[in-house]
């Protein structure tokens, strides 16, 4: 379906609208469009396109993205695809993963972990997770555009509260994404 966009610019939508059409059975996109948030999308520079993560985006530089924020290690093709066939598959409704695309290049992802519990009436609690931004693109907003694009995916499958963990060093980054510190982070590591 055809997503409806309420924004200004006539040519931007038409960008955004094609970019939002670029799901193949060949290489689907995780998710619905319908969750990418119209709005966010035309906020970002005219080439910049934010949609959910597709097998392909292994070759065009997810995993390097993601090294911006802690170790990788050597994740092969088939592994990723493997991976990715579960978040797809089995996975289905739990992982939001998008990302934002520039000349080819993976630029940002972010990630949101829906957690289905009993509590609050068989409540939903949206996580948010693995935020990261290439280097040489960080301070052009895309940080918080990822987070209100993963705001806006929390709030339309009925997450009733997003949270997440971060360092003393990016709380300031989550407080201007809206974000207000509540609770302590604890850890057992395996
Ligand atoms: N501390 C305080 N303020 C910050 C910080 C920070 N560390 N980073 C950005 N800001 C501010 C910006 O100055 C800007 O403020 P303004 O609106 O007043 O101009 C606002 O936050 C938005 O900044 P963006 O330009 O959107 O930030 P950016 O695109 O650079 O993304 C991010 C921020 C994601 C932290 C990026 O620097 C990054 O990828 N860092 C390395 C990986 C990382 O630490 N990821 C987060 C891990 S926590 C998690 O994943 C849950």
């Amino acid at each position: 379906p055809t997503p409806t966009i309420s924004i200004d610019s006539p040519t931007t939508t038409e960008h955004k609208t094609a970019s939002f059409h670029s799901n193949s059975v060949a290489d689907p996109l995780l998710f619905s469009t319908d969750l990418v948030s119209p709005v966010i999308a035309a906020q970002l520079p005219p080439t910049y396109t934010i949609r959910p993560l597709k097998k392909s985006d292994y070759a065009i530089g997810f995993l390097d993205c993601l090294r911006v924020l802690t170790v990788v290690g050597d994740v092969t093709e088939t592994e990723f695809n493997e991976r990715y066939e579960f978040l797809s598959g089995q996975g289905k409704g739990g992982y939001y993963l998008l990302v934002i695309e520039d000349g080819g290049r993976i630029v940002g992802t972010g990630a949101l972990i829906v957690e289905r519990k009993f509590i609050h009436h068989l409540g939903l609690v949206g996580h948010i997770e693995d935020i990261a931004v290439a280097k040489d693109q960080q301070g052009k907003k895309l940080g918080l555009k990822l987070i209100q694009a993963l705001d806006f995916i929390a709030e339309k499958v009925g997450c009733y509260k997003t949270i997440l963990d971060c360092s003393e060093a990016n709380e300031g980054f989550y407080v201007k994404c809206g974000f207000k510190r509540a609770g302590l982070e604890m850890a057992h590591y395996y």
